[in-house]
């Protein structure tokens, strides 16, 4: 059974006391009602080891939302794959769209992020999607198996600690979100390339979320598809009722 999963991506939002304060939140409301899925909050790398110590013995997970594409050194401003496991995070989205046009993030420094991330022990959270144009042009399917191409030299037990995420760029802090067909029909075709790839074995343990103005109200439609095991969430991550609410959707 592969694993169900809502992760919250907190992207460039709370100062360290509001963030303290939502994963406090957070850690009660689950602590009251055990949820049905793991979860998983990513957050700036200044909450991370405080946060850590909010989060540490519940089932919250946690992870950063970046890391360099070097091991260390003399890269001012950067913070490295080992930082990051230090704070007592465990994961690490890499490969975020925000990453991938902001920052000019290609396939080639990915590969070298996720081999980092893993070398030091996190689980990756990698991300990928199509823009608009790209949709319309009915591109989605090479796209995001060429964004694949970062992970293809990994062994299978290496994949292991791999989560995807499918998020199409159009539907991220849109309001408009793929439907439920569009994200079982994108899933199972990369499901389909993780088997090609990989092996079966593999590609029936991977687990896909979907991201993109996932909220309450759509996330049970979303998650109700067989290739589609949890979110990645970012607006609705910064209220503690709403993420709750996306959890609940595995209820
Ligand atoms: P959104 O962001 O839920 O605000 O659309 C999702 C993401 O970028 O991970």
């Amino acid at each position: 059974m592969r694993k169900k999963i809502v992760a919250g991506n907190w992207k460039m939002n709370l100062n360290l006391q509001e963030g303290v304060a939502l994963a406090t939140e957070l850690k009660e409301a689950l602590a009251a009602e055990k949820p049905n899925c793991d979860v998983i909050i990513c957050t700036p790398f200044i909450h991370l080891a405080t946060v850590a110590g909010v989060v540490e013995g519940t089932v919250i997970g946690l992870g950063a939302e970046n890391c360099a594409d070097k091991e260390k050194g003399a890269y001012t401003g950067e913070v490295s794959a080992a930082q990051v496991k230090s704070t007592g995070a465990q994961y690490v989205i890499l490969g975020h769209s925000e990453r991938r046009s902001y920052y000019g993030e290609t396939v080639e420094i990915l590969k070298e992020k996720v081999d980092l991330a893993l070398a030091n022990g996190l689980k990756v959270i990698f991300c990928i999607g199509e823009v608009l144009e790209e949709r319309e042009a009915n591109k989605q399917n090479e796209v995001v198996a060429a964004q694949l191409e970062s992970l293809y030299h990994l062994t299978e037990e290496q994949l292991a600690n791999v989560i995807l995420a499918y998020e199409p760029v159009w539907a991220i802090g849109t309001g408009k979100t793929a439907t439920a067909e569009q994200a079982q029909e994108i899933h199972a075709f990369i499901r389909g390339i993780i088997a090609g790839n990989f092996s079966e074995k593999a590609a029936e343990e991977i687990s896909i979320l979907y991201g993109g103005s996932c909220k309450p109200s759509n996330a049970k439609e979303i998650f109700s598809k067989p290739d589609v095991d949890g979110g990645l969430i970012g607006g609705a991550a910064l209220k503690c009722a709403d993420f709750k609410g996306i959890i609940d959707a595995w209820n």
